[in-house]
């Protein structure tokens, strides 16, 4: 039987990053949940703003969480890395090809990093955070006139005469109702890919989730506990082992 090894993988960045936003998207798809259902949930007007403020507040830390993660991709470890991410390159469709093979097979390839298929589930996760986290800010510049856009959302929807400072979300009698019926038809691409992106990433974290328990239970290793410990401890030889390109 081949011996255990011990391999560092993630970095801390990588995996500080991966449980904020764990915890960030349960608490976005929760409150998020809440507000799509809100007048079947009964919930008031009061409620339904103090469920958006909250969301928001919490997406400002999912955004800040996730723009550190974007850049570290640049200069983290060589698992944490774009390269060893995006199903990307010359040799990623032969690697595929044989990932599948041996997964199909009584034999399987062990990974360090992400396997070949986990890069496609990762890549369409973060695809669906960056639509999630660029709609939301919009969202919560026209909603509720927050920086960085709330600003100019203001200026464009203020009657003549109000303080673009001092407009409320709600208080339509604050608004010029021409510039709000612009500033609707603006903002409806983004409530779109909003509540498409969150239908697809609830998806996609359900097929994350079973890939991860599928592959440890069927590849043995390490997957789940070296997201807290960074260590990943593994018999035989993996194909993305330093030293291996
Ligand atoms: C994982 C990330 C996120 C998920 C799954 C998510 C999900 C949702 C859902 C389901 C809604 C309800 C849509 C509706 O009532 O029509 C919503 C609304 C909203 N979200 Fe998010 N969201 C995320 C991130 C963010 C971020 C990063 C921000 C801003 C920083 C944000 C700001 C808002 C705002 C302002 C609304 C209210 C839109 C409205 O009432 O029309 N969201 N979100």
């Amino acid at each position: 039987m081949a011996e255990l090894k011990s391999y560092r993988v993630w970095d801390p960045p990588t995996r500080w990053f991966h449980w904020i936003n764990a915890l960030c998207v349960v608490g976005l798809v929760a409150l998020g949940y809440l507000m799509l259902h809100g007048r079947a949930l009964e919930i008031s007007r009061a409620g339904g703003l103090k469920l958006k403020t909250i969301h928001t507040g919490l997406g400002y830390i999912f955004v800040f969480a996730l723009l550190i993660r974007l850049a570290w991709a640049f200069v983290g470890n060589r698992y944490a890395r774009w390269r060893a991410m995006l199903p990307g390159g010359r040799e990623y469709l032969t690697a595929l090809g044989a990932y599948l093979i041996a997964f199909f097979s009584r034999y399987h390839k062990q990974y360090l990093g992400h396997n070949p298929v986990g890069r496609l589930s990762v890549t369409a996760m973060f695809l669906l955070l960056i639509v999630l986290a660029l709609s939301g800010v919009v969202l919560a510049g026209t909603d509720l006139f927050y920086p960085p856009l709330g600003h100019w959302m203001a200026h464009w929807v203020a009657a003549p005469g109000v303080d673009p400072a001092t407009l409320v979300p709600g208080a339509s009698n604050l608004y010029d109702q021409a510039a709000l019926a612009s500033m609707r038809a603006f903002r409806r691409p983004f409530i779109l890919s909003h509540v498409y992106g969150y239908y697809a990433l609830v998806a996609m974290v359900g097929l994350h989730v079973l890939g991860v328990v599928v592959t440890e239970i069927r590849e043995g290793g390490t997957l789940i506990s070296a997201t807290f410990t960074g260590n990943k401890i593994i018999a035989g030889r993996p194909v993305d082992a330093e030293g291996d390109g």
